[in-house]
């Protein structure tokens, strides 16, 4: 090359770095954008940063979903997700399980009353093989991206403004219409105890003959769901959901069925704001979850657990859904940040 283009080169490519680097710094320091992946370290840190700055500081606590209780009980497989996933935790078997109940948001000391979903984390374990979950009550997310969910935590900051960035952030996000319209037609159960728990996301689970599915599972009660009602509202008891499951498990253990759904061709497999609405799911009761005993989550055996839904047993591994990679980036940010606090006090 001659050396006058070649000096052209160097200079355009200097001008190009300078200035992605100036506006990076600027987007950066402003919070405008988040760095390039919000599954990188520095972008999870960028995650957890927004959702602090929706509740404030809550040092020792859980970034999202901060108020819950530690649970404990086993998972009673049946064998049947075998036929889905060649996991050790899917084969005939018993195997413990520690989880945690929460709502959702920032605060710890959120009223029971007002959050519209449940949900349920769990792991379970056999000694050699650990599945981590974090399920949600609704079967769908209210974004597809985690960059629109940093989008949606920046519009909610409480500050100037906040009504009309929040209407800003639904007139661009057509996609949480699902999400928005399954809530409405859904009022949130009395208690943790009568919900279904979703894994929104799907995964792709590996077969012993070599065949793949790409899978969403969901935990249904035994206990049937009923509405919170009117009164409950009204009574406005800040714990009810704590005290409700204390209730329930002094009576006997509480019972959910695992249920494994794998997609038909077509299915949006890579979008949580989407549900599988064709006809003919196929439905593998893999096996019942008993959940006998509650502990505070202060001191309880959930408290230090990051319910990463990326920790998953052989046969089982993350989907192409954008969400998931951040998920796991975002919940080991928190988890090193809230047992860092825990640790200093
Ligand atoms: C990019 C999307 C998401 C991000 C960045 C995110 C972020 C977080 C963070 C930071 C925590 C606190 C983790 C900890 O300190 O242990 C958390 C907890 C949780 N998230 Fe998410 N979340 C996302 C999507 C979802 C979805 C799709 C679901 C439901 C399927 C979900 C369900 C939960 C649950 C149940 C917990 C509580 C876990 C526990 O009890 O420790 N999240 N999330």
């Amino acid at each position: 090359m001659p050396a006058q283009y070649r000096r052209h080169v160097l200079l355009a490519l200097f001008l190009t770095l300078s200035a992605g680097l100036g506006c990076a710094l600027l987007v950066e320091r402003n919070g405008w954008a988040a760095p390039s992946s919000l599954s990188s370290p520095a972008g999870a840190a960028h995650m957890v940063d927004a959702f602090e700055a929706v509740s404030g500081p809550q040092p020792g606590f859980r970034r999202n979903h901060a108020k819950g209780l530690c649970v404990s009980g086993r998972f009673d497989s049946n064998g049947q997700g075998v036929a889905l996933a060649n996991t050790g935790l899917l084969r005939t078997g018993s195997y413990p399980v520690t989880g945690r109940f929460s709502v959702v948001g920032g605060n710890p000391s959120v009223n029971d009353t007002q959050g519209g979903m449940r949900s349920l984390a769990l792991d379970i374990s056999n000694g050699g093989e650990t599945w981590r979950m974090a399920l949600n009550s609704s079967p769908v997310f209210f974004v597809r991206t985690p960059e629109a969910l940093l989008e949606q935590l920046q519009a909610s900051v409480p500050a100037d403004g906040r009504e009309a960035r929040i209407r800003h952030f639904r007139r661009d996000h057509p996609e949480s219409q699902a999400f928005e319209d399954w809530m409405a037609a859904h009022r949130p159960s009395t208690g943790f105890d009568n919900a279904a728990y979703f894994s929104v996301n799907a995964f792709r689970f590996n077969s012993a003959d070599g065949q793949e599915h790409l899978v969403r599972w969901r935990l249904q009660p035994e206990t049937p769901y009923a509405p919170l009602s009117d009164e409950q509202i009204a009574q406005n008891d800040p714990d009810m959901l704590s005290y409700g499951l204390a209730s329930r498990l002094a009576e006997g253990p509480l019972r959910w069925h695992l249920i494994l759904t794998p997609a038909l061709p077509g299915d949006p497999v890579n979008d949580a704001t989407q549900l599988w609405t064709q006809p003919g799911h196929q439905e593998i009761d893999a096996g019942v979850l008993v959940i006998d005993a509650q502990q505070p989550q202060m001191d309880g055996p959930c408290r230090d657990i990051d319910f990463n839904p990326l920790i998953l047993p052989p046969g089982i591994t993350p989907s192409d859904d954008p969400l998931l990679q951040a998920r796991g980036a975002a919940y080991a940010e928190s988890h090193r940040r809230r047992v860092r606090e825990m640790a200093g006090q």
